[in-house]
């Protein structure tokens, strides 16, 4: 079949493609025994289609004589239970003995394609962590304890971090110290935290040790692996990991829901802003169902065209999918497929073959940067571990969750915003929201103080400033690390129960959370107030001006409505305005990509972005200059996207 799937990947535009991700079985079917032929046969195939190959190391899933000869490689739960083999990435992070059969592997593909002609990219395992990032084993344990060394120094300096003079914890020696193994109770919380750090880190040292080894024996050859920024996927901290790699290379799947379509953009948005703004790559979406979901929706006509373009539309120069051909068998023979069941004979295979024409059409656009956005959203992935773990005031608070309803918000104005890490240059930024940015560390508050001072225009929300790096209360008050730039002083946290909601004066209303404010200056002023409940005419948004700059505060959850109404405020007093005509904004995004502009239609089932049937709004004429139109030249218009250059001297937003 493989000279077969060759032509139809001509067909459907396919110039690059992913292999050999989960062979080691096959490439190795026992310790001393190599068979490469098989790969050899359809690396060469590919290079006579002229199809590029981003070869995987195949060491995502051991093999099983690996794991027969060598069961303490296998992962183990909190509870204490072997993970076995049968599924895929059954091993540990840190186990020694995986590490040197994964890198004898490594070296071997190595030395045998690093000078193929189709070899473009090199793509280190597999989605790393996607079932393993946490493991509790003995490995595991003794790789925490040296961790935990390099962070601490002294056993006194973690017993003050993780404050176990608390419930009897007090350490005395190194190897008391366990991971956060199932306890009678919580266990403690700065070990948790702790452990979630050290998880994302030895992991990432397993990519440096297959990506060092690449990197000595083909520097000729860029590496990647590919990311999870997708729904709540939250093992590993990619702001610390993206430098790691030669290029960004993500994995992204919708979730379904009225935010699908704001979910995929916000994980675009913020895959590129990981990337610095320069080009990435989408290594896997589907065509259509995958099958991992509870209940798994096809994509609808029109939907993986105005997917894919999305993620072209935030800066990605490859739109890849999981999976070539539908297999008749095996785990993943219900997940959609470039080929699907139906074979070429089908409607995805024809989206597939219509998005490559589109994609080759759209080859100006490969390696233009996207541009920078007036507004962006803070993401941290240590506010996401700490805010979320147990022992908490309330266990149904989600970060990602309520950054994705700011990000909504901006979408509903016609707002462009940027998702951004915290590293990324937040004085470029005249507004900044940070969503529940519960840990802040002293340097983080004086960065965001000095970008208030400075000038810029700052909102942040319940449950932020709380912490410092060990995960201690900042006393004297809530938010303790942003009380003063905020100018407000929360003595109790009032979450609310499922059944409980407020009133604000702005006609919002509050679920989940709710703080009782004290203004702390006569700078601060109140944007709205309770209306219901026993918090009803106090203080719900405040927002404190600060020379030319701001710092807002809003003390419950809102949603995506709520928020746009406050957010309506708060971007009209930092000059942020939208750069959409009126009957566009809301329905469609823009996004900016050198001299490109996508609009984007975000309607569940993809509309045209410039309908007839849409509120009036500027036409641009198939081909032509649009005059008078603050769009620019129409260079592509498919289903639910438009895209339109603008002439090279205007000098568009800013980069
Ligand atoms: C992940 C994996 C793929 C495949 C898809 C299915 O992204 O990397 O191998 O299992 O999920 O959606």
């Amino acid at each position: 079949m493989w000279r077969e799937d060759a032509r139809a990947m001509r067909t459907a535009g396919v110039n690059i493609v992913s292999l050999a991700i989960f062979s080691w079985a096959r490439l190795q079917p026992d310790e001393d025994v190599w068979d490469f032929a098989w790969l050899d046969e359809v690396v060469d195939l590919m290079h006579e289609y002229d199809i590029a190959v981003d070869l995987a190391t195949a060491t995502a899933s051991p093999p099983p004589w690996l794991t027969t000869a060598h069961p303490e490689i296998l992962p183990v739960d909190r509870e204490g239970h072997r993970l076995w083999p049968g599924g895929r990435q059954h091993w540990r992070p840190t186990s020694p003995l995986f590490r040197r059969h994964a890198l004898r592997l490594t070296r071997e593909l190595a030395q045998r394609y690093g000078r193929h002609p189709a070899l473009v990219a090199w793509h280190v395992s597999n989605e790393l962590g996607c079932h393993n990032v946490h493991d509790y084993s003995d490995d595991a344990a003794s790789a925490f304890r040296t961790w935990l060394r390099a962070r601490y120094g002294t056993m006194e300096a973690l017993n003050q971090a993780w404050a176990t003079a608390f419930w009897s914890q007090h350490y005395s020696d190194w190897e008391q110290i366990l991971p956060p193994r199932l306890a009678p109770t919580y266990p403690n919380p700065t070990q948790q935290l702790d452990f979630r750090r050290f998880s994302s880190d030895a992991l990432k040292d397993h990519l440096r040790a297959e990506r060092d080894l690449l990197v000595e024996l083909t520097p000729h050859i860029p590496v990647t692996t590919n990311f999870m920024v997708t729904g709540e996927s939250n093992g590993l901290n990619y702001a610390d990991w993206a430098g790691e790699v030669d290029f960004v290379a993500n994995d992204h799947y919708v979730t379904p829901g009225p935010q699908a379509y704001d979910e995929l953009s916000f994980s675009a948005n913020l895959t590129a802003n990981l990337a610095g703004g320069r080009p990435w790559f989408l290594m896997e979406h589907s065509t259509s169902a995958v099958n991992w979901q509870p209940v798994n929706l096809p994509k609808r006509p029109g939907q993986l065209i105005r997917d894919s373009l999305t993620h072209v539309a935030h800066g990605a120069d490859a739109v890849c999918f999981f999976q070539w051909r539908q297999s008749a068998a095996g785990a993943e023979k219900y997940h959609s497929a470039m080929v699907p069941h139906a074979g070429e004979d089908s409607d995805v295979f024809r989206a597939v073959t219509d998005l490559g024409a589109t994609l080759r059409a759209l080859a100006s656009v490969a390696g233009t940067t996207r541009s920078r956005a007036r507004a962006a959203i803070v993401f941290d992935w240590e506010s996401w571990w700490a805010a979320e773990l147990d022992s908490g005031p309330a266990d149904r608070l989600r970060y990602r969750q309520e950054a994705l309803d700011w990000y909504t918000a901006f979408l509903d104005l016609g707002l462009r915003v940027d998702v951004v890490p915290l590293d990324a240059p937040l004085e470029h930024y005249d507004l900044l929201i940070a969503p529940i940015l519960h840990v802040v560390p002293g340097v983080l508050a004086d960065r965001l103080r000095a970008y208030v001072e400075a000038g810029g225009h700052l909102a942040t929300t319940y449950f932020s400033g709380i912490v410092d790096e060990h995960n201690h209360v900042w006393l004297g008050g809530y938010p303790g690390a942003l009380r003063d730039v905020l100018g407000i002083r929360v003595q109790e946290f009032a979450p609310l129960t499922d059944d409980q909601s407020v009133g604000l004066d702005n006609g919002a209303t509050g679920t989940l959370w709710t703080d009782r404010i004290d203004l702390t200056g006569t700078d601060t002023e109140i944007l709205a107030r309770y209306t219901t409940g026993d918090l009803a005419g106090r203080p719900a948004v405040t927002r404190r001006a600060v020379g030319d700059g701001s710092a807002a505060y809003v003390s419950t959850r809102l949603g995506p409505t709520g928020l746009s109404t406050v957010l309506a405020v708060l971007a009209e007093r930092a000059g942020v305005h939208s750069e959409l005509p009126d009957g566009l904004r809301g329905h469609v995004e823009l996004t900016v990509r050198g001299r490109h502009r996508f609009l984007i239609s975000r309607a569940q089932r993809p509309v045209d972005t410039l309908a007839p049937d849409l509120p009036p709004g500027p036409r641009v004429a198939d081909g032509k200059d649009a005059e008078g139109s603050p769009l620019g030249t129409l260079l592509l218009r498919t289903s639910g996207v438009t895209i339109v250059r603008v002439p090279a001297d205007d000098p568009g937003p800013e980069r």
